[in-house]
C-alpha cells in the first residue's frame, strides 16, 4: 500500500478514503478498490465504520455540549439500517428512530434496548403499535387521533402506560425539494398547530388512561441547508408547549425536533456547521423558554443522512461507453455501469446531484462531457446528469461515487429483477460483508405461481 498519500474532500468522501499518487486507485478503509472489487463484486456499498461511528459521536458529543446531558439523538434507520450499524450506535449512545416493523425487528435483532428507540409512522399498523409497546420502546411519536386511540386502547390491553409524543405540524415550508419538505401545512404529517388539531391532541392524551403525553416533535424535511427552518419549528413547538402549560398545567418537558440536516454531495455543496447551527438553536430555545417563562425541555434530534450519507461509497463496473452526438453538434459520453436507479433512485427521484471518480487507476486523458447512467430499461435511470470524467475511460474500470449512505441502499429495489448490492464494512486494512448481495434464489424464492 506505498504511496497513499492524497486524502480526498471529507465532506463528501469518508474520511479513511485516499489516492494512491503513483496509480491513481483508490484505497478505503485501507483497501484497495480493486481488491474489494475482485472480492466483493459489483455494485457494492462501501460503508467506512470508522467514519460512522465518529459521525454518530459527533453529534452525540455536539448535543451533551450545547443541550446538556439530558440531550438525546436518535438516529434516523431509514436513511440506513442493519443489525451491525444497530450495534455500532448502541455502543456509541446514540439511539434509535424506527417507522415500521421491519426496522424496529432489525434493531431488535441487534438486541438495541428498546428504552432507547423511538417509533413513527404516519400510518402504523396495528401489529406495529402493538409490537412497539410489548418491546418497550421509549417514544412512540403518535400522528393522528386515530392513532392516539389505537395506542391507548392496544397499550391498556397489554396493561401498560405508553410515552408518547405528539407529531406537529408548524406550518413551516423547509427549503429542500418538495417530496422532502415536510411541516408546511398541506401534508399527511402530524397535527397542525395552526388549526388547533395539535391542541386538540394534546388534550386527548392528556386525557387518555394509558398514554402518558411527555414532549411534542417535528420534522420539517430532509437535505435543508438553513436553519431557519429549525429556529422557527423550535419557537413554535415552545410556544406550543407554554399553551399547553397555560391551559392545562401540564408541562411537556421534551422536544424533539427531528433531522433533515444537509450533507455535501458534490464539492460545490456547503452544508451547516452542525455544532454552529445546533448552538443557534439552542439560542432561540432558551430565549422562547424565558419568553414564555416555562422550564427548557430536554432536547432530541434524529440526524439520518448526516450520519450514514458521507460514510458509504458506490462502487460500480463500467460497462459500456459510447460517444452521443447531441442536436447542438456536441458530443456527450454515455458511461453505463452496472447498477443503476435500483440502488440510488435519488437522481431520478429529486434530480439530486453525485460526483464520481475513476477509481482503480489515473488518467491523464482529457476530460470528456459525460453522463453516468444505470442498466435499467428507461432513459431517466441516471446516475449523474452531467460530468466531466477522463475520456479514456473503458469497460472494466471502477467509477466510486460518494456520499451513497443515506436513502440508496434503503430506498433500493429489485426493479428489472435486479439484485439489490451488498453493503461492505472497511475499518483498517480489513473488510466484511454486513448485508449480503442478493441472489436469483432469493428472488424465486417468492414465487408461488
Ligand atoms: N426524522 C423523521 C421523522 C423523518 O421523517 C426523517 C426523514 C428523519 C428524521 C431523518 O432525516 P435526515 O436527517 O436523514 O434528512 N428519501 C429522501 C429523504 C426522505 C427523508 C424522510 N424522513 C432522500 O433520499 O433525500
Amino acid at each position: 500500500m506505498a504511496n497513499v498519500t492524497t486524502r480526498l474532500n471529507p465532506a463528501i468522501w469518508p474520511a479513511s478514503s485516499r489516492t494512491d499518487s503513483k496509480s491513481g486507485e483508490l484505497f478505503l478503509g485501507g483497501l484497495s478498490v480493486t481488491e474489494l472489487t475482485e472480492s466483493y463484486g459489483t455494485p457494492v456499498f462501501i460503508l467506512d465504520e470508522a467514519d460512522f461511528r465518529a459521525r454518530a459521536v459527533k453529534f452525540r458529543d455536539a448535543m451533551h455540549s450545547i443541550f446538556g446531558p439530558s440531550s438525546e439523538v436518535y438516529y434516523a434507520s431509514k436513511a440506513f439500517t442493519s443489525v451491525a450499524t444497530a450495534k455500532w450506535l448502541a455502543e456509541e449512545g446514540v439511539n434509535l428512530d424506527v417507522c415500521t416493523g421491519g426496522e424496529l425487528a432489525v434493531a431488535l435483532a441487534a438486541n438495541f434496548p428498546a428504552s432507547r428507540i423511538e417509533v413513527h409512522g404516519n400510518n402504523k399498523s396495528l401489529l406495529e403499535i402493538e409490537e412497539s409497546i410489548k418491546a418497550g420502546v421509549r417514544f412512540i411519536v403518535a400522528d393522528s387521533l386515530i392513532e392516539l386511540d389505537r395506542i391507548n386502547s392496544i397499550a391498556g390491553g397489554l396493561g401498560k402506560k405508553q410515552s408518547v409524543l405528539l407529531r406537529l405540524t408548524p406550518g413551516i415550508t423547509a427549503h429542500t425539494h418538495e417530496s422532502i419538505a415536510t411541516a408546511h401545512e398541506d401534508v399527511k404529517f402530524g397535527f397542525s398547530i395552526a388549526s388547533g388539531a395539535a391542541m386538540l391532541a394534546a388534550v386527548t392524551a392528556l386525557n387518555a388512561a394509558n398514554i402518558n403525553l411527555e414532549g411534542v416533535h417535528c420534522h420539517i424535511g430532509s437535505q435543508i441547508f438553513e436553519e431557519t427552518g429549525h429556529i422557527l419549528a423550535v419557537e413554535r413547538l415552545i410556544k406550543f408547549i407554554a399553551d399547553v402549560q397555560k391551559t392545562h398545567g401540564v408541562l411537556l418537558h421534551h422536544l424533539d425536533f427531528g433531522g433533515g440536516f444537509g450533507i455535501a454531495y458534490v464539492d460545490s455543496d456547503d452544508p451547516m456547521d452542525i455544532e454552529k447551527v445546533l448552538t443557534r438553536i439552542h439560542g432561540a430555545l432558551t430565549e422562547q423558554c424565558a419568553k414564555y417563562e416555562i422550564e427548557i425541555p430536554s432536547i432530541a434530534i434524529e440526524p439520518g443522512r448526516a450520519i450514514v450519507g458521507p460514510a458509504m461509497v458506490t462502487l460500480y463496473q463500467v460497462g459500456t461507453v459510447k460517444d452521443v452526438l447531441l442536436e447542438d453538434g456536441k458530443t456527450r459520453t454515455y458511461i453505463s455501469v452496472d447498477g443503476g436507479m435500483s440502488d440510488n433512485l435519488r437522481p431520478s427521484l429529486y434530480g439530486a446531484e453525485y460526483s464520481a471518480l475513476l477509481a482503480n487507476r489515473s488518467s491523464n486523458a482529457p476530460t470528456a462531457d459525460s453522463r453516468v447512467v444505470g442498466k435499467h430499461c428507461e432513459s431517466g435511470d441516471i446516475v449523474i446528469r452531467q460530468i466531466a470524467l477522463p475520456s479514456d475511460i473503458v469497460p472494466g474500470d471502477i467509477l466510486a461515487i460518494p456520499a451513497t449512505g443515506a436513502y440508496g441502499r434503503s430506498m433500493a429495489s429489485n426493479y428489472n429483477h435486479i439484485l439489490r448490492p451488498p453493503v461492505v464494512v472497511v475499518c483498517d486494512g480489513s473488510a466484511r460483508t454486513i448485508i449480503r448481495r442478493e441472489k436469483i434464489s432469493d428472488l424465486l424464492a417468492l414465487e408461488e405461481g
